[in-house]
C-alpha cells in the first residue's frame, strides 16, 4: 500500500491517504510536545518505538475482544489503519494518582485507587482539552449515549488487559489516554496510539518513570526510558 496525499499533521504523527478510501497510513514522528504544544522537543527514536509498541498492544487487544483501527505494520514508523472519524474525547483511565489528577484534587502522586477511574476531556486544542462529564459530552453532540457506554466498557477492558500485561513486564500502569473512532458503519474502534507518550509507566520495583513524564518534567534519560520500556515489552512478547 502506497502513501498518497498527506491529510493531516499532528504533534506526533502524520496521516496519509491511500488508494483505498477506507484505509490510511500513519507515520510516527520523533517530535514531542507537552502542555498543549508550549514545550517542544525531539525524542530520538520515539516514532519507531511508539509505532511498534502501539501495534503490538493493539494486536493483543484485538485478541482480547477490543476492536481497533490497526491493520498492518508497513515499516518502522508507518502503519496501515482503518479510516475513522475520531470521537473528540480524550478518555483518561487512572489506577494511581498522578499528573493533573494529583494537582486538581491535592492527592499525592503514587496513591493507589480502590478502583480505576475514567474521565473525559473535550479534544479541542484551542480550548486546552477541557475536562467534561458525559452529560456535557452528550449536549455538545460529541457522542451518543450508546457510544459513551461502549467507550466506557472498552476502556475498562483495555485497562484490565494493559495492567496485567505491564505487570508481567515488571511495570506499573499508572494511567493512560485513549481515543476512539467511528468506522463508516458507525462501529466504535480504538484509534490513535498506546505508547509511552500516552501512558504513565513506572518500574514496579524502583518506581522509575519509563514514559513521557521524563520529557515533560525535564528528568533526563528520555530516550533511554523509551528504549527500556520497549525492551520490556519485546522480551515479554517473544
Ligand atoms: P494528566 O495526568 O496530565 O491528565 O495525564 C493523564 C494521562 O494521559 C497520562 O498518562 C498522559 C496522558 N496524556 C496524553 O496522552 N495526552 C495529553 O495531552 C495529556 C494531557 C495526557
Amino acid at each position: 500500500m502506497e502513501k498518497r496525499k498527506q491529510l493531516y499533521e499532528g504533534k506526533a504523527k502524520k496521516v496519509y491517504a491511500t488508494d483505498d478510501p477506507e484505509l490510511l497510513i500513519v507515520s510516527y514522528k520523533d517530535d514531542a510536545t507537552a502542555f498543549n504544544g508550549l514545550k517542544k522537543g525531539t525524542i530520538a527514536g520515539k516514532g519507531v518505538i511508539n509505532n511498534k509498541m502501539s501495534n503490538r498492544l493493539m494486536q493483543q487487544l484485538e485478541k482480547a475482544g477490543v476492536p481497533t483501527h490497526f491493520v498492518k505494520e508497513l515499516s518502522d514508523r508507518e502503519t496501515l489503519v482503518k479510516k475513522v472519524s475520531i470521537v473528540p474525547l480524550e478518555v483518561i483511565v487512572r489506577n494511581i494518582a498522578a499528573g493533573s489528577f494529583s494537582k486538581r484534587y491535592g492527592v499525592e502522586e503514587g496513591k493507589a485507587f480502590i478502583h480505576p477511574t475514567i474521565e473525559f476531556s473535550y479534544k479541542n486544542d484551542e480550548l486546552g482539552d477541557p475536562l467534561l462529564n458525559t452529560d456535557q459530552a452528550l449536549v455538545l453532540g460529541l457522542v451518543s449515549k450508546e457510544e459513551v457506554e461502549t467507550i466506557r466498557a472498552y476502556s475498562y477492558r483495555i485497562n484490565a488487559f494493559l495492567q496485567a500485561f505491564w505487570r508481567s513486564c515488571g511495570v506499573t500502569l499508572v494511567d493512560f489516554k485513549l481515543e476512539f473512532g467511528r468506522l463508516n458503519d458507525g462501529t466504535i474502534v480504538l484509534a490513535d496510539e498506546i505508547s509511552p507518550d500516552t501512558c504513565r509507566l513506572w518500574d514496579s520495583k524502583t518506581g522509575e518513570k519509563l514514559d513521557k513524564d521524563r520529557f515533560r518534567r525535564d528528568l533526563g534519560g528520555v530516550e533511554e526510558a523509551y528504549q527500556e520500556i520497549m525492551k520490556r515489552l519485546e522480551t515479554q512478547l517473544m
